[in-house]
């Protein structure tokens, strides 16, 4: 099989082409389309970086990540997510989430094995999943008062005795769920009895809302140990996007597994930029609970501008409900390219249970979303 042939760009990726062949006509459009922080790196990291580089830290990296680095995570995890894990053996650096996936990806997957991936999900799961040989088998979500959840009986109804691997995404791009405890042990359960690892992207952990608050998938269910495997990366968090780094923790024999995939490829991120990652991780949170209240404005702003959009219970995404107009959301999310100037991604772009939506990012703030929810609020009266 040729699995380059099966690789597909992602949906952001594959809307950016149309964006620049506009931008090229000379057209001049706002985007509310990616979810890319636009806030600056804090001035703390930056700071620890520019001097880990003066101070010579530009050798190769330990591959595994370096051990300042992976101390950092095992704390964090600790005094984050309640999660225990050995920096020696069960914890590995990595460059951004999108490595961790595909190296845990490589690592679990046989030709012919299928990943139970919710539909609709943050796209950019399925070409790893083919690299790796597997194949992406969707369990439906369920759209009910405003808020998609995945119940248990779309996901006893998706497995079949190749399913080896579940991506769940806490909180949820596109749709912002955040998963209750209740949830996460009910979907933690399935895992075990169905001897099925959890790859769990958590890497929106700490932009939540109101009363909603991330819990990791293994505190819900800690009998899931030997086969839970956390994601996650400083990009959303630290407003790091272009930094590249990330972690991923879990059992130490599926750790060294993804190490192999690792050494054979990416070798890990920069060591002055572990450095600096470490020192976010340490050092002071307050960064981080000033940007979640920027983003808990923006999303204020999406929700009295639209008039029907789903409220998110976390991540930066509101999902407009465009249900009922007679169009597909890829049709409606041409016409507000062409004829309104504003960039969103259609939500089949994450799955058919995404049609009749429009993921609207407000990663972006200032006048681009004022621009942006203005131009979709005229293109979608
Ligand atoms: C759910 C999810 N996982 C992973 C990533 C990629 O993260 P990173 O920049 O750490 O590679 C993204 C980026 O948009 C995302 O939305």
């Amino acid at each position: 099989m040729d699995r380059i042939a099966a690789l597909q760009p992602t949906a952001v990726n594959a809307i950016l082409a149309e964006v620049r062949a506009l931008q090229a006509q000379g057209r001049n459009l706002v985007s509310l389309m990616r979810g890319e922080p636009d806030l600056p790196t804090p001035a703390h990291i930056v700071e620890v970086c520019t001097r880990a580089l003066h101070n010579g830290r530009t050798g190769y990296p330990d591959n595994r990540g370096e051990k300042a680095f992976r101390e950092a995570v095992a704390l964090k995890l600790e005094r984050d997510n309640h999660l225990r894990f050995d920096p020696a053996t069960e914890i590995l650096a990595t460059s951004g989430a999108t490595f961790g996936i595909h190296a845990a990806l490589t690592a679990l997957l046989e030709e012919g094995d299928e990943v139970l991936v919710p539909d609709p999900v943050y796209d950019a799961y399925q070409s790893p999943i083919r690299l790796a040989g597997g194949t992406p088998r969707p369990v439906p979500a369920l759209l009910e008062g405003g808020r998609f959840s995945l119940p248990l009986d779309s996901l006893e109804h998706a497995w079949t005795s190749k399913a080896k691997v579940l991506i769940l995404n806490t909180p949820w791009n596109p749709v912002g769920t955040v998963f209750t405890a209740a949830e996460l042990e009910e979907i933690g359960g399935f895992c075990e009895r169905r001897n099925v690892t959890l790859i769990s992207d958590e890497i929106y952990e700490t932009i939540t809302y109101g009363e909603h608050r991330h819990i990791s998938p293994l505190a819900a269910c800690p009998s899931l140990r030997s086969r839970y495997l956390h994601i996650n990366s400083l990009s959303k968090t630290y407003s790091m996007t272009g930094w590249r780094v990330g972690y991923c923790a879990g059992p130490a024999a599926l750790i060294q597994r993804m190490f192999m995939v690792l050494a054979q490829s990416s070798r890990g991120p920069a060591t002055f930029v572990q450095d600096a990652a470490a020192a976010a991780l340490s050092g002071p949170q307050d960064c981080v609970a000033s940007m979640q209240r920027e983003y808990a404005g923006r999303r204020e702003m999406v929700l009295n501008s639209l008039d029907k959009a789903l409220a998110p219970e976390g991540g930066f995404f509101a999902m407009a409900d465009v249900r009922g107009r007679g169009e597909s959301s890829d049709a409606i999310r041409r016409r507000l390219l062409n004829d309104h100037g504003v960039v969103v991604v259609d939500g089949a772009a994450y799955g058919p249970g995404g049609e009749g939506t429009l993921r609207v990012s407000f990663a972006s703030g200032g006048e681009t979303l004022n621009e942006g929810l203005r131009c979709l609020r005229e293109g979608l009266r």
